[in-house]
Order: structure tokens, then sequence, then C-alpha cells
């Protein structure tokens, strides 16, 4: 079949690394896509994930059997719907499922009328009803902006006053734009955070095997939040307790819910879990496989992934056998010095070769495109994710560290305690 992936980062080159191991996949297409994608994939580059008409126009130039959809922003849009409605089969859930993501304050009210374990919270649309919520509130105390915003409206605020300055940065100055119309105001919440993925067919859930991102540009889990600067996967802190608990009282109930709000999720879920010392809580949702998540757990995943997508959309994930390789994998991300703010691109980026041949050694492009000359150089913030499996989390993690060591370009950034959490584990 011809397949065509949606977005051009990280995730999706993973998720095309997986496609192309597919028997059951004949070509590989991809809009916008990257510089590494397009080693294993026909790329678009003009083609943004948000320009509808233009990828339904190429699916159907294509002649497209199956879309993936990986991006929040395009699942929240709808672009499932408008694929859809021309007669595509697409993974991902349709815009009234993603809303799961798209909507903080609609996955607060979700988990609250269903009981599902998450922090206290209050949802506000009125700046001052918030600011007076907050004079009796205790700190530390945590405010998100109901919608998109790349990941990053989220604050957590020590004292009254720093509380107060974030309201005002959300929903009167508009930081994150109409992501602050609407705001949730929820208990902080202290533990471990770990990421589950799962494979949703709107009644049936597998959850994949756990993750851990690295959200803090610097070591020690220092410096700004980004899109994540690596994960590892296991992680051992989701105990087989754990894992029971969160079936039985979240993941299942969280697609229940959907379906009984007439909301049926078909998809990828990802589960963002706060470890707290009284049980799992549901930190937030996404409607989709994370970044850098998939880099370490699609690359473990055993089935052909055609199968898993397949089921996913015919509601018949009930007789898919999930299973992993019993391994370890790391993800470092390369960055652009200075990311997540200012940072230059357009660096050549040099040994890439290295990977060539190697099966337990990945180098999955985030932020690169060929220039005007064809070589591979930086264009983003996110530049590579070097990725190893191991028998071992220490295993992958140090050879994970030496691949990093193979590549070069002129501002190369990256963590060194990627995966450190497992030394004390
Ligand atoms: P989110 O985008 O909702 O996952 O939030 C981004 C990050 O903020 C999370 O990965 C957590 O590290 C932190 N965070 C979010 N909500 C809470 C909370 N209620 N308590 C403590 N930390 C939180
Ligand atoms: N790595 C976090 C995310 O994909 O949202």
């Amino acid at each position: 079949m011809k397949v065509l992936i949606v977005g051009g980062g990280g995730r999706e080159h993973a998720i095309a690394m997986s496609m192309k191991k597919s028997k059951r996949v004949d070509a590989l297409y991809c809009v916008p896509g990257n510089a590494g994608i397009a080693q294993i994939a026909e790329c678009e580059p003009s083609i943004g994930v948000m320009e509808f008409e233009k990828v339904v126009a190429y699916a159907k130039e294509k002649e497209i059997d199956l879309v993936f959809v990986a991006p929040d922003d395009p699942l929240v849009g709808g672009l499932v719907d408008a694929l859809q409605a021309e007669g595509f089969r697409v993974f991902g859930p349709n815009k009234a499922a993603a809303i799961l993501e798209g909507s903080k304050a609609f996955s607060k009210d979700l988990m609250k009328k269903y009981n599902i374990p998450t922090a206290a919270y209050e949802n506000f649309t009125d700046p001052q009803a918030a600011l007076d919520y907050l004079e009796t509130a205790n700190m530390p105390i945590v405010l998100k902006a109901d919608g998109l915003a790349l990941g990053k409206g989220v604050l957590i605020c020590n004292t009254l006053e720093e509380a107060k300055a974030g309201v005002k940065e959300i929903m009167q100055d508009k930081h994150f734009g109409d992501a602050g119309n609407c705001m949730v105001i929820e208990e902080f919440m202290t533990g471990r955070e770990v990421s589950v993925l799962s494979f949703v067919d709107g009644k049936t859930i597998k959850a994949m095997t756990s993750a851990q991102d690295h959200k803090r540009a610097k070591d020690g889990d220092q410096g700004l939040n980004t899109g994540g600067m690596g994960t590892f996967s296991p992680t051992p802190f989701y105990t087989e307790e754990v894992d029971e608990f969160c079936k039985k009282y979240i993941y299942q109930p969280t697609v229940d819910a959907m379906r009984a709000e007439g909301r049926e999720f078909k998809g990828v879920i990802f589960f963002g879990l706060m470890l707290t010392p009284n049980g799992p809580r549901v930190l937030e949702y996404n409607a989709r496989f994370g970044d850098p998540e998939t880099q370490v757990v699609l690359c473990r995943m055993k089935n052909d992934i055609i199968d898993v997508i397949e089921a996913c959309i015919d509601g018949t994930l009930d007789k898919i056998d999930l299973q992993f390789e019993d391994n370890a994998a790391v993800c470092v991300v390369l960055a652009s010095d200075g990311y997540p703010e200012k940072y230059d691109k357009g660096f050549e980026i040099k040994g890439l070769e290295n990977f060539d041949g190697k099966e337990d050694f990945f180098c999955y492009h985030a932020g690169s495109k060929f220039d005007a000359n064809g070589r591979i150089v930086t264009n983003g913030g996110r530049v590579l994710g070097v990725t190893a499996t191991g028998a071992t989390l220490k295993e992958a993690r140090a050879k994970a560290y030496q691949a990093t060591e193979w590549i070069s370009f002129e501002n190369k950034y990256m963590r060194h305690d990627i995966g450190k959490a497992i030394d004390e584990a």
C-alpha cells in the first residue's frame, strides 16, 4: 500500500522507519518531511501540516491508501475529518476526539466526571475570578492555558505574586494567544513523571511500553521547558503494580468516557502521568505519539505497525497481541545551542553515514533540510535524536552517548544526563 505521513520531525522519522520495516508498505510519502525522512520516503517540503486542502490534494495525486496524521495542530484542527470526507483511510483521532489534547479544560472536566485520578482544579474564563481564587489557594500552584501552546502553556508558580503575574501573562497579555482565553488552575503534584503511549480503536486500548522524557533544556532538569531533550524506555519506575492501576482506573476509563461523550477516540492516546505518593495521576493527555518518546518506543515494538494501525481504524485492536522487545532504548536530542530561545541554523551536519547499516543505532532527524548545494544542514532547535538500543538501559545509554560523538555541527548542544535517573532506581 501507499502510505502518507503528515508531519516532519523526529517522531515522524521514527514512524517512517517503523513503516519502512513493514512488508505491507510499497511506497512511503511525507509532508513536509525533512532531510532524514527523505532518505526513505518521498517528501513534499512545500506543504505545511495546516494546509489541509493541499494535503488532501497531494493524497489524491499520489493515490494514497492510508494517511497517518502525527502532530497535534492538524489533529486538533480537523485534518482527519477533512481527509475522511474525501474517502481516505486515516489514522488519528477526528476533531471531536482530539479535543482530549486540544482543551485542557475539557480533559479536566472529563476526568472529574468519570472519576479518573488527576490533580484537583478549577477552570476560569474570567481573569478576575482567577485572581480571586488564587487569594486563598495553596502554593505552589499550576496555571495552564486551555489550548495548544507548543507544550509551553504551563506555569508552575511558587508564590501568590508569581501566580497573579501568570494569570496576566496567560489571560490578559495573551502570551499563548487564544489558547489563554480559558485557563485551568490546578493543584501542584509531586512525584516522578512517566509517559505511556497507547493504541486505541474506539473501545479497546493497548498500552505500549513506558518511557520518560526530559523536558528542561539543561542538565539536572534546569533551564527552560523544551519540546523534550531526550527519552528512555522502559522506565523502571513504571512497575507492574502501577501498570495494573493505570489500566483499571485511567486507560480504559478514559476510552469509555470519550465514547460515552460521543467522541469515540481512535488513534494514539499519550498519558502524561505523575507517580505521586498517593498513586498515579494524569498530568495531561495528548492525542498523538510523543516526540521524542516515539523514538525510543517504536524501535522496540515487535508488531508490524501497519497491522496495529489498521486494527485501530477497523475497531479490531482486541485481536492484536502488542509486543515489545525485552531491551531498552535511549534517545539523546542534539539541539542548536540556545534552543528553546534564540539559535542559529543552516550549519552542515557531518557524520550521518556512521549510522548506516547499524541495527541498534538510529539517527532520527528532527530539524534538518537540504541546502541549495544538496548538503544536509540544521533547520530547527531540535536537530537530531540520536538513539541506541541495548540489553539494559545502562548499555543503551552508553551507546547513545557514544553515537552522539559521531555527529558534528557548529552549534551542537545536548544534555549529558539523559536516562541518568535509572542509576538511582
Ligand atoms: P503538561 O503540558 O500539562 O504536561 O505540563 C508540562 C509540565 O508541567 C509537566 O510535564 C509537569 O512537569 C509540569 N506539571 C503540569 N501539571 C503539573 C501539576 N499539577 N503538578 C506538578 N507539575 C505539573
Ligand atoms: N514529549 C512530549 C510531547 O510530545 O508532548
